[in-house]
């Protein structure tokens, strides 16, 4: 597939690009990756997020469990299920917030799944920081008869389950750099030899105090010129749940390891990495606003903000072992009869890229992160088999 954009594409970039480059010009010829990879993916009418192209599935830069399969959904409710039971005790109404929400696709299985489970929400709201996605999910979910609300944003006092899928690893990060014994900042500038467009390169940045650094990072000896990302921003955001949360859970999934697997000496370019239509582009200032930027998660960090934040850890593992012990086998053959081939071949394609270890089943993780309820880890459906190590 040709993947050199089209010169709408690129004029559209250069517009974003311009943009970048008064920011680097307004301060003093440098900003941080973190503020370059917000404005790449979200200023207004010109970030990847905010551009009307179409983003996932096939058609799109890439593919998300929701847009795989339904049973990506289905199988979520039956945690949900125990947490509803729980709060309804409490004679609170039963809540969903989605962030990130996407094409919709989520919203749809999940209100399918709690249908087909007898169990009636009061509202799933939805808070998303692409407008062009809010609109797509709003169209999508139009028909449907539950109350569906769109947050600018976060709720109070929220009582409820918060869903997300995908959303921590497109979120803005900074990339540190090891240089002669001490930790520093790489920074964005403008490349200088680029003369017909503007182009953007890394340039080096201040030190970064030891303290900022994951406590993996500061465990591990690791060689000089190793180059790796750090995630205040997703943990900002967590900490930030918690206390939106007064009493609820959060499940969140994502591609992603433990601090120990993600600062591991041999990772030694991080996991920085750009999506379009399809290919995989290592290149980070690749067409800005054209394509995709994102980092793997690095949960431990996610757990440790979590728990000082005030949320208790309900489970951790990989995608395989949460949708296998949520029961998505006992879900599929509901769905379709194994003997009826034309039916059950995509649905059972779809289950393998869900959970082989070649595809979605083990790079991806589950937290589940609950405020104020009676359960402990590994009580919830999806997570009672062996935790992983965080
Ligand atoms: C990779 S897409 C995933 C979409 C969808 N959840 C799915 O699985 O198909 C990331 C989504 O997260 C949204 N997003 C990123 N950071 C966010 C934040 N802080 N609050 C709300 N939405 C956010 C983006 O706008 C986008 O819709």
């Amino acid at each position: 597939m040709d993947i050199t954009p089209s010169l709408e594409e690129t004029s559209q970039s250069q517009l974003l690009a311009h943009k970048i480059s008064q920011e680097i010009k307004a301060q003093a010829g440098k900003i941080s990756f973190a503020k370059y990879m917000e404005m790449a993916l979200y200023t207004p009418g010109l970030g990847y997020y905010s551009l009307g192209k179409t983003k996932l599935g096939t058609a799109g830069d890439f593919t998300t469990a929701p847009e795989i399969s339904p049973l990506f959904g289905y199988t979520l409710v039956e945690t949900l299920i125990p947490i509803f039971n729980e709060l309804e005790k409490g004679g609170a109404p039963l809540q969903i917030l989605e962030f990130g929400a996407g094409s919709g696709a989520l919203a749809e299985s999940v209100l399918d799944g709690l249908h087909q489970a007898s169990i009636s929400i009061d509202t799933y709201n939805i808070l998303d920081l692409s407008a062009d996605l809010s609109k797509r999910q709003q169209e999508r979910l139009s028909n449907r008869k539950e109350n569906i609300h769109w947050l600018n944003q976060l709720p109070t006092d929220f009582v409820g389950i918060i869903l997300a899928n995908e959303v921590l690893d497109a979120m803005p990060i900074d990339i540190v750099t090891l240089k002669n014994g001490a930790w520093h900042y790489r920074d964005v500038t403008i490349d200088p030899s680029s003369t017909k467009d503007i182009r953007f390169m890394f340039c080096d940045g201040e030190k970064i105090k030891t303290s900022l650094l994951p406590e993996s990072v500061q465990k591990q000896s690791l060689p000089d010129g190793y180059t790796t990302e750090i995630h205040q921003n997703a943990q900002g955001w967590i900490a930030s749940l918690a206390t939106c949360l007064k009493r609820g859970a959060l499940l969140t999934f994502d591609y992603g390891f433990p601090g120990h697997e993600y600062y591991h000496p041999q990772r030694t370019q991080g996991t920085l990495m750009g999506h379009y239509r399809h290919h995989a582009i290592q290149d980070p200032f690749f067409y800005p606003g054209i394509c995709d930027l994102t980092a793997h998660v690095e949960w431990s960090s996610i757990a440790n903000s979590a728990h000082t934040a005030g949320f208790n850890l309900l489970g951790y593992t990989n995608q395989a072992s949460y949708l296998l012990d949520a029961g998505i086998s006992q879900l599929m053959l509901a769905l379709a009869d194994p003997n009826d081939t034309l039916k059950f071949m995509p649905i059972s394609n779809a289950l393998q890229k869900l959970l082989s270890e070649a595809e979605m089943g083990e790079l991806f993780k589950v937290m589940c992160l609950g405020i104020d309820l009676p359960f402990s880890e590994g009580d919830l459906p999806g997570f009672r088999g062996r935790p992983r190590a965080l």
